[in-house]
């Protein structure tokens, strides 16, 4: 039972990567409210960073705002033609927000030990301190200077870039999650960076500091669709075994 049923996820999990591809040119059937909310329902369990979820997802189902989007999207004919679009928003600040929740949720759940309530707070105060203390601009070039020594130090959650990209690294998590559930309910995508994020962030009066790592256009592909063979490098040079 177990091997047939690990089979079948598999196979169903082939077959959705494979119809995800970046779609260009939608037919204009509309998708139904249900599904984008059950699309949006498996994004949002995507995982992050610390389980703070930095990222919100703006679902544009107004036609005129949709039409000022598409058209910031430097008109691509992927936004221009989408059914529906999706704004992925990131900011620290929504990070720092979810740490408040989340020991509010640690605290009062039944559900965890002593040790795991501890374990979560430890986490918790951790992120927080370096969200708070280190959102400072002056952190910036300090750790871009240090990164020349240690380059992992970019990636660090600290400075007005740091936490921006680490904002923007775990809300691309929930982006893909919620282009594989589109493939798998049979919608079709393109994630878009070429669009003016001000423009966007102006029009959704989105909260200082948010960044914009991602616009997706989502619909159903145009028969004439043009999709090339999903080319790729080598898997001897993207794939290191040790
Ligand atoms: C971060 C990111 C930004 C992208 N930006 C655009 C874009 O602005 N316009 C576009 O047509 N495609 C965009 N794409 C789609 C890529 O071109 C596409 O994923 C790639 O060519 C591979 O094709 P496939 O997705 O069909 O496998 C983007 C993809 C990613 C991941």
């Amino acid at each position: 039972m177990k091997n047939s049923t690990t089979a079948a996820n598999w196979a169903d999990f082939q077959a959705t990567n494979r119809q995800r591809r970046a779609i260009r040119d939608f037919n204009g059937a509309q998708i139904s409210d249900d599904d984008i909310a059950a699309i949006l329902a498996e994004a949002v369990l995507a995982p992050s960073s610390g389980n703070l979820q930095p990222y919100q997802l703006h679902w544009i189902s107004n036609a005129e705002t949709k039409a000022t989007i598409a058209q910031a999207c430097n008109g691509q004919k992927a936004a221009k033609t989408a059914a529906t679009l999706i704004v992925v928003a990131a900011n620290p600040a929504f990070g720092l927000k979810t740490a408040t929740e989340q020991r509010a949720y640690v605290d009062s759940s039944a559900a965890f030990e002593q040790k795991s309530k501890a374990y979560y707070h430890k986490q918790l105060n951790m992120f927080e301190r370096l969200l708070k203390l280190g959102a400072f601009p002056i952190w910036t070039p300090l750790v871009s200077i240090a990164a020349l020594v240690r380059p992992s130090l970019s990636l660090l959650p600290v400075g007005h870039l740091g936490s921006k990209h680490w904002a923007a690294r775990n809300a691309v998590f929930a982006a893909q999650t919620l282009m594989l559930a589109a493939a798998a309910k049979g919608i079709d995508s393109c994630p878009m960076e070429g669009f003016s994020a001000s423009k966007i962030a102006t029009l959704l009066d989105l909260p200082r500091g948010t960044v914009i790592p991602l616009v997706i256009a989502l619909g159903y592909r145009s028969t004439d669709a043009r999709i090339e063979a999903q080319w790729r490098r080598s898997e001897d040079d993207l794939v290191i075994q040790h």
